[in-house]
């Protein structure tokens, strides 16, 4: 009798949560080496944190009121001891606990850098995940304005090595938190002044985020949002000097910028220079990095004060731009230099044995698995992009030897075939790379 199964019902993966698949993976390994080579020609070291953290710490380090803390952060409480726990939004807030907890700090400052996922609770869309992944970079300890820039010129020298041209620096500065509480209060003047103009949305935030009215897309309150007390005109002596002398280490270094007064970041801890790095070439989610000061953040989660400053660069809209601009340089690798096919017991022995040869010598090695005839063995060796296909049969064993056959055109004679003695097989393929 037929045995009753019940079907299992496939599951795939959450929305907003993406596969990286084989074909991609290679683009992601490159990228990420390049990025770590980049990173430590700056000097930055590696520290990774865990992905789940107390909420508290994003509630206290992020802000309650932002749009990250209310609406996009995957909490769930702790099963076993009822601790509210959240996986990481963003990184910093992270960084800066464990710096704290762990007294990185004491003596000197740190360049650090991180690279992994964070979960935002967002309506997915191309360039917006509910998982996505970001290369953090944080100097702690710093007062600037000089590792501001240097932040910068660093970025704009990745943008050189990826090739990538369309990509502009937006920038402003915050001031400290009495400018802002300054220029809050002559905004909310301004708006109590306008309130007959404003629509359901500027007067049910005029109080809770006036600075989110100005953002308006309606063309009635244009003039208004126009005309409203800008805070850069709220900046005292100190956050000016500041920014004049990030702007001038940026004119050395040849880089430009735009002034947007408007750009004030989701997130509260930040303070002084804010930036991002915009491209028009991803459609809505133009923004491929992000960052600031917040000087204020280390002794808000409870360390000795300390200055600090930082960026992230989301890398699905990084990958995204550098596979539109460079679709070569960005391109997947092959699997393997060298596919070993074989044909009988003897042989597939034997050709395990080359296999751990030639990767004592360097080379990357695919040995055919299971048995198959040689015409479907070579076309997966020649799907695996491999340079030579190593043949193992039952003359190359009886003399000691492999036979080589070259698969590419750009290798040395596409298609030739060659006897080599097995002891000179790594040489051989070797100097024929
Ligand atoms: P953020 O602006 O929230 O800053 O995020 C940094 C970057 O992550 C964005 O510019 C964007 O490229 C990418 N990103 C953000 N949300 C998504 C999403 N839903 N899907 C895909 N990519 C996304 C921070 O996270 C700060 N911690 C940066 C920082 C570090 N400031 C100082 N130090």
């Amino acid at each position: 009798m037929k045995k009753m199964t019940q079907a299992f019902q496939k599951v795939a993966a959450i929305r907003g949560m993406n596969d990286i698949l084989p074909g991609d993976g290679a683009r992601w390994e490159k990228f990420e080496e390049l990025v770590r080579g980049w990173l430590h020609g700056y000097g930055y070291r590696n520290l990774r944190t865990p992905v789940l953290e107390h909420t508290r710490l994003f509630a206290r380090g992020i802000g309650e009121v932002t749009d990250i803390v209310e609406k996009e952060m995957y909490t769930f409480t702790d099963a076993l001891n009822g601790d509210s726990l959240t996986m990481r939004p963003e990184m910093t807030a992270g960084v800066v606990r464990a710096a704290i907890e762990h007294n990185l700090l004491y003596d000197r400052p740190q360049r650090v850098y991180s690279i992994g996922p964070v979960f935002r609770h967002e309506r997915p869309q191309r360039g917006r995940y509910r998982q996505f992944h970001q290369i953090d970079v944080e100097a702690l300890g710093f007062a600037g304005p000089d590792v501001d820039a240097e932040l910068i010129v660093m970025l704009a020298r990745l943008w050189k090595l990826l090739g990538l041209t369309d990509i502009r620096l937006e920038l402003n500065s915050l001031g400290q938190a009495s400018e802002r509480a300054a220029h809050r209060a002559a905004l909310i003047e301004h708006l109590e002044r306008h309130r007959d103009i404003l629509d359901d949305d500027g007067q049910r935030r005029m109080y809770s985020n006036p600075l989110r009215v100005l953002d308006t897309k309606n063309p009635a309150m244009q003039e208004m949002a126009d005309s409203a007390p800008r805070l850069f005109d709220f900046l005292g002596d100190e956050s000016r000097a500041h920014f004049d002398g990030l702007c001038q280490l940026l004119a050395d270094a040849g880089i430009e910028y735009r002034l947007n007064p408007r750009l004030v970041r989701g997130l509260d801890y930040y303070n002084l220079t804010v930036f991002e790095w915009v491209t028009d070439r991803l459609g809505a989610q133009g923004t491929v990095c992000g960052g600031g000061r917040y000087d204020g953040l280390v002794e808000l989660l409870g360390g000795k004060p300390a200055p600090a400053v930082g960026f992230a660069i989301g890398m699905e809209r990084l990958l995204d731009l550098w596979q539109q601009v460079c679709p070569s340089a960005s391109a997947s690798a092959p699997e393997c230099d060298v596919y070993v096919v074989h044909q009988g017991d003897q042989a597939q022995r034997a050709a395990a044995r080359v296999g751990e040869q030639l990767r004592d010598a360097g080379l990357s090695v695919i040995v055919h698995a299971g048995s198959s005839g040689f015409k479907s063995q070579f076309k997966r060796a020649d799907a695996s992009g491999a340079r030579v296909a190593v043949i193992l049969g039952t003359d190359e064993l009886a003399a000691g030897a492999a036979s080589v056959k070259f698969l590419r055109a750009d290798a040395a004679g596409e298609g030739s075939q060659q006897q080599v003695p097995l002891d000179q097989l790594a040489d051989v393929l070797k100097s024929k790379g």
